[in-house]
């Protein structure tokens, strides 16, 4: 389905009906500028901190301050009550610092109206004009992975053995063959730009991406790029889109929807979210937050775009999103509180007054504003939600997902279960979906443990098969030194 842009700028004009109350809001959002990931460490920069900044300060006047256009429901304008907020980003120095930055907008220093009064009667307020203090969560079953964005490959990160079986089979396909043997004079063309960084057998649209990346980095912050009369407009247009046709084949393939599994696990935890919120409407003993924001990469963005069909509306969607770039889920409900509705925007870089975040159709329909129940019955096509359904379409059954599918603990068989794990593993799975949030502790605690003690050890997790570009379901996990 194919939508003219004039009926596309008509819906994106059409304002919420004045009646139509924001109750509830979930933001995912790019890191802001960053040094290159050719050179570890990788830090957000200052342009990267101011960026991320704005974009907060804009959502503080979309849905947070008492002047706010959209104000959420009974959000608190100045002060923040931490039970209304959710901050997510994986375990990374940039994502976790961009998130840190974006709340100093969101919920800037308040002065006296954040200070309280002792027993005494003395006046105490926090330091640096009353700064709020947010947790930034740092979360392994966030979308994005630990440490993407030292990582130049950011599936490999994902553990999740059949996405990275589906993804390496881009380099295998048609497209990428011809891709590769057409662009190689291109790419050696520009030895004399990157070649203090790469050596010439790695000027080649296998590394589109990171010779991208490197590249634009160095535009941005370096003033003596050597041989840089050769970056034309056109030679950085060229880098730019084969940058995006590489990471949209590795993000995303409409036969294997596996391989979008970041877009899955971000549906998923969008739905959970604002599910949560519309049921504390209703019921009061299950309070929940109404402002969500995760911190996550680019590719996590691609993967949703493909399973959601907003390449149907633009090709856009196909290219990799700018720096702090946000989509935003916003719910709804009518003047009476009865009708929910769920409306995406998005931002490509930071989301400013005269870059507004723009409402585009989801799941192929021809609407921005879509009811509750046509958004709940699109995004579950794809979102994946529970521990299990993620092991089972991983193909996982080690680690975390033999306890989220059965296949050890309690049953007394003494862990021995990976040769029956595929019976077993059937038993398990109405267990486990059915303690879904028992299921989503576990792991985050279990994954945050790990996590700690590697972060500690200095380790990582690296998928055996994945580096043997295997075939297969369950990878091997074992514990190498980070390099
Ligand atoms: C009030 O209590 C605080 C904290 O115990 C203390 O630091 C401060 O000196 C007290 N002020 C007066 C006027 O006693
Ligand atoms: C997409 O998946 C299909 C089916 O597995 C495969 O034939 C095709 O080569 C893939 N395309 C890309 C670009 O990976
Ligand atoms: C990089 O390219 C420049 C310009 O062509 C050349 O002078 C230099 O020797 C090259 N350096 C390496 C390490 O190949
Ligand atoms: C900028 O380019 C120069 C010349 O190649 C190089 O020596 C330097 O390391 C670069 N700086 C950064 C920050 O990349
Ligand atoms: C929303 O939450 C309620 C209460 O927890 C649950 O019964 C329902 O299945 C959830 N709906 C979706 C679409 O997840
Ligand atoms: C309200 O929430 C509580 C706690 O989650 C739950 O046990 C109860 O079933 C819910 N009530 C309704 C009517 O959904
Ligand atoms: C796609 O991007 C181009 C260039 O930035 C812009 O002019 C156009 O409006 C975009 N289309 C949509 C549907 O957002
Ligand atoms: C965002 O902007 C980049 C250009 O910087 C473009 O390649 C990409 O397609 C845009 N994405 C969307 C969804 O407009
Ligand atoms: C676990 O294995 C050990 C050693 O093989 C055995 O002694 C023990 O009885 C087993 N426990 C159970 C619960 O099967």
């Amino acid at each position: 389905m194919e939508l003219t842009l004039t009926s596309l700028l008509l819906l994106s004009a059409l304002p919420l009906s004045s009646a139509d109350k924001v109750i509830g809001t979930y933001i995912f959002h790019r890191h802001g500028d960053r040094t290159t990931k050719s050179y570890a460490p990788v830090s957000l920069t200052p342009l990267g901190t101011e960026q991320v900044f704005a974009s907060g300060s804009y959502y503080r006047d979309l849905y947070v301050s008492s002047a706010a256009t959209s104000q959420i429901q009974s959000i608190s304008p100045t002060v923040p009550k931490l039970s209304q907020i959710s901050v997510t980003a994986p375990i990374d120095n940039v994502l976790q610092n961009s998130a840190q930055v974006f709340l100093q907008g969101l919920y800037p220093p308040a002065g006296s109206a954040s200070a309280e009064t002792l027993a005494n009667g003395t006046k105490v307020q926090s330091p640096l004009g009353g700064y709020q203090y947010i947790p930034v969560n740092a979360v392994s079953t966030a979308s994005s992975n630990t440490n993407s964005e030292s990582n130049e490959w950011l599936q490999a990160g994902s553990g999740c053995g059949q996405a990275i079986v589906s993804s390496n089979a881009y380099f295998a396909s048609a497209e990428y063959l011809a891709t590769l043997a057409s662009t190689q004079s291109f790419y050696t063309s520009l030895l004399p730009v990157i070649n203090t960084t790469f050596p010439s057998s790695k000027a080649s649209f296998k590394n589109a991406y990171t010779i991208f990346d490197y590249v634009h980095v160095s535009t941005i912050h370096n003033a003596s790029i050597p041989s840089d009369d050769l970056l034309t407009p056109s030679t950085l247009h060229q880098l730019q889109t084969r940058a995006d046709q590489h990471e949209w084949g590795l993000a995303y393939n409409a036969s294997e929807p596996i391989r979008a599994i970041a877009g899955s696990v971000l549906a998923g935890q969008v739905l959970q979210f604002l599910n949560a919120t519309l049921q504390s409407q209703t019921n009061a003993s299950a309070p929940a937050p109404a402002l969500g924001i995760q911190f996550g990469a680019y590719a996590s963005f691609l993967a949703f775009f493909g399973l959601a069909s907003l390449p149907t509306v633009s090709t856009n969607f196909t290219g990799i999103v700018d720096y702090a770039s946000s989509a935003v889920f916003e719910l709804t409900a009518d003047d009476a509180g009865k009708a929910y509705s769920v409306r995406f925007l998005f931002a490509n870089g930071t989301a400013s007054a005269a870059n507004p975040p723009t409402a585009y159709p989801l799941f192929g329909q021809d609407k921005t504003v879509l009811p509750w129940d046509d958004f709940v019955s699109g995004i579950q096509k794809f979102a994946v939600a529970d521990t299990a359904s993620w092991c089972k379409a991983c193909g996982e059954t080690t680690g975390t997902c033999a306890t989220a599918l059965g296949l050890t603990g309690g049953n007394g068989n003494n862990g021995s279960a990976t040769t029956a794990g595929q019976t077993q593993g059937k038993g398990g799975l109405s267990t486990a979906v059915g303690g879904v949030i028992g299921a989503l502790v576990t792991l985050v605690v279990i994954l945050g443990f790990e996590a700690l003690v590697m972060a500690v050890a200095g380790l990582r997790v690296v998928k055996k098969k994945a580096l043997q570009g295997g075939v297969g379901g369950a990878g091997v996990s074992q514990v190498e030194p980070k390099v």
